[in-house]
């Protein structure tokens, strides 16, 4: 592995080994025991597009690995002004020993890598979102025992969460129904990797028939960064397409909820499924610095 671009370049057994790796850091924490594998190292962190979680997980699991994290505003940097990306992967790869990015076209994280020589990680892209992905197959696991063989249902738009929960939680050996209304579908090329898993994976249009029996319910916001102004028009498309009581007593009655956050409530989830599910979805939430050290630590450590 050499960099974390999309779920689609890694193998189920590279996800489990980054799990377990997750698993060892995040007890190693909790123990008091230091793990300064990228001792002298430094990340750079390019964000085009709003955080809370990635900044913060990122530049904490950095500190805790014995490096330093740089936080590169698009905002303050060359590339918000035009600079080639090709030439931006150059200059950094002199001064840094990885890039984590956050954007809109999966196509810049791509050419950063290609034209780069250093690690690149996908902090979200309009396409995906790999390390949030490992994170919530943490929290399954954590809490499941196990992925292979339980049943992950979304519900909403086929955004960069569907699109990466789909190809990951397929590989790993999960069956895999999604709902989202016409013309919101998952991106063609995940389909296409769908479609050769069989009948591990439906699409539905009925999120009740995606819901039945399942053992991990997640969604995530119906407008993402970046489509603001589609706001009011995605409100009245995803109407019926929420993670509400009505739903879950669809799913198995110890089902989980996950939700990547920020989460709008009365929206794409109710406030009472949300609270009643809270204790997994920060649990998910702090699982993000663990996966990520994992990450780290797997693509940068000499
Ligand atoms: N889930 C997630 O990526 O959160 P942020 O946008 O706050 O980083
Ligand atoms: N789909 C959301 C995820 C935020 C973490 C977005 O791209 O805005």
């Amino acid at each position: 592995m050499k960099h974390l671009l999309k779920m689609l370049d890694l193998s189920g057994e590279e996800i489990v080994e980054l799990l377990n790796l997750a698993d060892q850091l995040k007890y190693e924490l909790a123990h008091g025991i230091p793990h300064p594998h990228l001792a002298g190292k430094s990340l750079g962190m390019i964000f085009q597009k709003a955080s809370t979680r990635t900044r913060v997980s990122f530049e904490v699991g950095m500190y805790q690995l014995g490096g330093q994290a740089l936080f590169l505003s698009s905002n303050d940097m060359q590339i918000g002004r035009g600079e080639p990306v090709e030439d931006t992967a150059r200059v950094l790869s002199r001064y840094l020993d990885g890039i984590m990015i956050r954007t809109f076209e999966q196509d810049e994280v791509e050419t950063l890598a290609a034209v780069g020589s250093i690690p690149v990680i996908n902090g979200l892209t309009d396409f995906c979102h790999p390390c949030q992905i490992l994170a919530d197959l943490l929290t399954i696991r954590e809490r499941k025992g196990r992925l292979d063989g339980l049943k992950m249902c979304y519900i909403g738009d086929g955004n960069n969460m569907m699109n990466s929960l789909i190809v990951g939680c397929l590989k790993v050996g999960m069956e895999v129904a999604v709902s989202c209304p016409e013309g919101y579908d998952p991106a063609a090329e995940v389909l296409e990797f769908a479609a050769g898993c069989g009948d591990r994976f439906q699409l539905y249009r009925t999120p009740a028939q995606a819901a039945k029996d399942a053992d991990v319910v997640i969604t995530d916001v119906w407008a993402s960064m970046g489509q603001e102004s589609e706001r009011e028009a995605r409100k009245k498309a995803f109407a019926g397409y929420q993670i509400n009581d009505e739903l879950m007593a669809q799913a198995k009655p110890d089902a989980m909820v996950l939700h990547c956050l920020p989460a709008h409530r009365g929206e794409e989830i109710t406030a009472q499924v949300f609270e009643a599910h809270a204790d997994e979805i920060f649990e998910e939430a702090e699982n993000r610095l663990h996966a990520q050290k994992a990450v780290m630590v797997t693509l940068m450590k000499d």
